[in-house]
């Protein structure tokens, strides 16, 4: 580590290199990608469309692997864990929202939304408190009982959103998390990310294409094949900072 105090980053990246062998010509996804990114930060990804945003969030979470670079969460280097001390990680610390949502089909709204908590160990009637507080925010109060074969795509990316922050994880990575949301539930999820960003300081990355999502971030990092090609601040890391 150079001059930073590691206990301040959420997350850095050290020359990290995705690359995707293939014929005729390999594809580099991500390349020598060098990153810090502040503990309590809010921050989107933008990028052309191939620019590399979900392979960087796949990255950060562990459920890809590098091909070359190091990565660090908090104070862990991802690539010096076991694969039982990364699946410990990820449970503990990390919330994923999947571009494509990722929910299990068998389970109802509620269920898929709780289900770290099961992984966790939290009692039954503490796990359904805590999604159904986070459902009612977020119009879903009424569905909780539904699968998600019975909800839009816009509901089930709200279901896979709670599913992400219910355990209050230090970091939340998203993949487009408002792609297919109207306006008025895409200011309600935000409104949730910034509530919890700032009582609980969690960090968010979230890749998104949407003006209104980008507005809201108080750093901007823009990718153009596999690089940073903007880097903006627009607000201190934590309001109040
Ligand atoms: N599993 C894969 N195998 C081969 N190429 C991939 C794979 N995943 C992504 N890519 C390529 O890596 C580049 C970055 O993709 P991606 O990270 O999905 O970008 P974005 O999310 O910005 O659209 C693209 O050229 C894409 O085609
Ligand atoms: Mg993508």
């Amino acid at each position: 580590m150079t001059n930073h105090d590691a206990s301040e980053l959420a997350v850095r990246t050290e020359d990290l290199w995705k690359i995707y062998e293939q014929e005729p010509t390999d594809v580099v996804a991500v390349a020598g990608l060098s990153l810090d990114i502040e503990r309590g930060d809010f921050v989107a990804m933008a990028g052309p469309s191939g620019s590399g945003k979900t392979t960087v969030l796949n990255l950060l979470g562990g459920l890809t692997q590098a091909s070359r670079g190091r990565i660090w969460i908090g104070n862990e280097e991802l690539s010096a864990l076991d694969g039982k001390q990364l699946a410990r990680l990820r449970l503990e610390q990390i919330g994923f929202v999947f571009q494509a949502y990722n929910l299990l089909p068998v389970l109802s709204a509620l269920e898929n939304a709780e289900f770290t908590l099961l992984l966790r160990g939290v009692p039954a009637d503490e796990r359904h408190a805590r999604v159904m507080e986070l459902f009612e925010e977020i119009g879903l109060g009424e569905l909780a009982d539904r699968r998600p074969g019975k909800l839009s795509g816009g509901q089930q990316q709200r279901v896979a959103v709670a599913r992400a922050v219910v355990g209050n994880p230090a970091l939340v990575l998203a993949d487009e998390p408002t792609a297919n949301l109207d306006s008025a539930t895409s200011t309600a999820l935000l409104d949730i990310m910034e509530r919890l960003n700032r009582e609980l300081e969690t960090t968010f990355i979230f890749s998104t294409h949407d003006p209104r999502v980008m507005e809201r971030a108080r750093r901007l990092i823009t990718l153009v094949d596999g690089r940073v090609e903007q880097d903006e601040r627009r607000a201190p890391a934590r309001l109040g900072a």
